[in-house]
């Protein structure tokens, strides 16, 4: 059976806007991202492509950007902008006044 962990990372305040920050869930890297308007995206956080710190890139409009080759994936649905190169995974996040939540 398949069992959903909901897990605090951080307050909104301690994410740039704009940049990524890492954090490690069960294990499993995942790179966080905020937006100018305080939305905030949990992805894989290593690039399928060559393996790039997703964290280390930044957010343009709602992809993440790979520090490595620039390539982009779309911050909701995962899919990559280069044909070929497989989507990542991403998390559903919860943003309170608690904190911020990734389900993983
Ligand atoms: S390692 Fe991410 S685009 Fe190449």
């Amino acid at each position: 059976m398949l069992t959903l962990n909901r897990i605090a990372l951080c307050q909104l305040a301690d994410l740039p806007v704009g940049l990524g920050r890492a954090f490690e869930v069960d294990g499993k890297p995942i790179a966080v991202f905020r937006t100018r308007a305080g939305k905030v995206f949990a992805v894989d956080g290593i690039c399928p492509h060559k393996g790039g710190m997703l964290a280390d890139g930044m957010l343009s409009e709602e992809s993440v950007v790979c520090p490595y080759h620039a390539f982009k994936y779309d911050a909701i649905t995962g899919e990559c902008d280069q044909q070929g190169t497989c989507a990542i995974e991403t998390f559903p996040v919860d943003v309170t006044d608690a904190g911020i939540f990734v389900t993983i």
